[in-house]
C-alpha cells in the first residue's frame, strides 16, 4: 500500500469512527488529524468553513459540502455560480452541478438547469430520490419543481448588464467556429477576454467518520451557446470521489477537462501513490499533452487557457495545481481553522 494513502481496512483499525475526531498515522511517527477536512476552489473560503462547522456538529460530508457551496450559489456577487451567474448567449442563466457520495459510490447531477438557485441541492435529490445520475434541462427543472424547489429568475441586474455589453460587442468572441484546420489560429474566443470566464466552485470533504464526499456547481462559461454543458456535472471530469482513496474536482475550461476526465485520473493517481498535488500536476500535464490545436495554444505551444484541480486523500493530505500561472489558491479548513493554500502550476 502506498505510504500516503490509508486503506479503509487500516482506517477502521484505528477504531476512531463516529463522533470522535480520527487520528491516523501516515508516515513513520507522524500523526495526522483527518476529519473533518474540507477543500475548495479559491472562491470557497466561506464554503469550507461552513462545511467543517457542519461536520464538527456531526453532519455527513455530503450534506456539509452542499451546505458549503450553497453560500456561493445564493451570493449574487459571485458571477460564476448560481444566482448572479453570467448567462448564456441568449441571456438565460443555465446551471450545472454534481455531487458524489464516497460511502455509497453514488452520484447525482443536473445540467443546463434553469431557474433554480441551488443546483447542488437538486443534484443531491437526483442522487437520493432517483435511480439515475444525470438529469438535464427541462427534465431537471421539472424534477426540481416536483421536489418543491421554487423556479426563479436568476439573472441579476449586474449579470444582465454584462451580458448586454457582450452582446453589443460581438465579433470573433463567440463559440461558433467556421470550418478550420488544426493549424488555424485566432478562431472563436479560446484566448479569453477579460469578461470571459469559467468560474465554478468545487468542494470535497472528509467527515468525522472518515467518509468522503464532493460537489461541484457552476453557471458555466459566460455567454455559452445555449445548452452547452461543461465538466462540472460530469462524474470523473468536474469531480470524482472514492471513499478508500480521496477526492478531486476542477474549475476552468471545462471542454479541456471533458476530453481528459481529469478528476477520475487524479483519484487513480492518488490510488497509485501520488500525493494530491502531484496527482493534480499529472492531470494538468495530461491536458497540456492533449491540447494539439493551434487555436488553443499560445506562441510557445502551451495551452492558452487554464484548468485548476483540487484534491485531498484519505489521510487528509490536500493539494492542488493549475495549468497556468502562479498565484492560484485553494481554500482549506480543518479543526485548526481556515486558510488559503497555493496551487502548483505547470507554466508561469
Ligand atoms: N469548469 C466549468 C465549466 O467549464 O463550465
Amino acid at each position: 500500500m502506498p505510504t500516503n494513502t490509508v486503506s479503509r481496512r487500516a482506517f477502521l483499525k484505528t477504531g476512531t469512527f463516529a463522533g470522535a475526531a480520527a487520528f491516523v498515522p501516515v508516515t513513520g511517527s507522524a500523526v495526522r488529524h483527518v476529519g473533518p477536512v474540507a477543500i475548495a476552489s479559491g472562491n470557497g473560503r466561506g464554503c469550507v468553513a461552513e462545511a467543517v462547522r457542519q461536520m464538527q456538529a456531526g453532519a455527513d460530508a455530503l450534506d456539509a459540502v452542499v451546505a458549503g457551496v450553497n453560500l456561493v450559489e445564493e451570493n449574487p456577487d459571485d458571477t460564476s455560480v448560481g444566482y448572479g451567474g453570467l448567462p448564456n448567449a441568449e441571456g438565460v442563466v443555465q446551471l450545472d452541478s454534481a455531487v458524489m457520495h464516497g460511502p455509497t459510490g453514488r452520484a447525482g447531477a443536473v445540467a443546463a438547469l434553469e431557474g433554480v438557485m441551488y443546483p447542488s441541492r437538486v443534484a443531491l435529490q437526483v442522487l437520493r430520490r432517483t435511480d439515475h445520475v444525470l438529469l438535464v434541462a427541462e427534465g431537471a427543472q421539472a424534477f426540481a419543481r416536483m421536489h418543491g424547489f421554487p423556479i426563479e429568475n436568476l439573472l441579476t441586474e449586474r449579470a444582465r448588464e454584462v451580458w448586454v455589453r457582450w452582446r453589443e460587442n460581438l465579433s470573433n468572441r463567440d463559440d461558433y467556429l467556421p470550418p478550420h484546420g488544426s493549424e488555424d489560429r485566432d478562431l472563436g474566443r479560446a484566448m479569453r477576454r477579460s469578461y470571459d470566464h469559467w468560474g465554478t466552485i468545487h468542494c470535497s470533504a472528509i467527515d468525522l467518520t472518515g467518509n468522503i464526499s464532493s460537489v461541484t456547481t457552476t453557471s458555466g462559461l459566460a455567454f455559452k451557446i445555449p445548452g452547452r454543458v461543461g465538466d462540472s456535472p460530469i462524474i470523473g471530469a468536474g469531480l470524482y470521489c472514492d471513499n478508500d482513496v480521496g477526492a478531486a474536482g476542477s474549475t476552468g475550461r471545462g471542454e479541456a477537462n471533458l476530453e481528459s476526465l481529469a478528476s477520475f485520473l487524479i483519484v487513480e493517481r492518488m490510488r497509485a501513490g501520488d500525493s494530491p498535488q502531484d496527482a493534480c500536476l499529472f492531470a494538468c500535464q495530461r491536458i497540456a499533452d492533449n491540447t494539439r490545436l493551434a487555436r488553443l495554444q499560445n506562441e510557445n505551444g502551451e495551452p492558452a487557457f487554464n484548468v485548476s484541480f483540487y484534491a485531498l486523500n484519505k489521510a487528509g493530505v490536500v493539494g492542488g495545481a493549475r495549468i497556468r500561472g502562479s498565484g492560484g489558491r485553494m481554500a482549506v479548513a480543518d479543526a485548526d481553522g481556515t486558510r488559503m493554500v497555493d496551487l502548483a502550476y505547470l507554466y508561469a
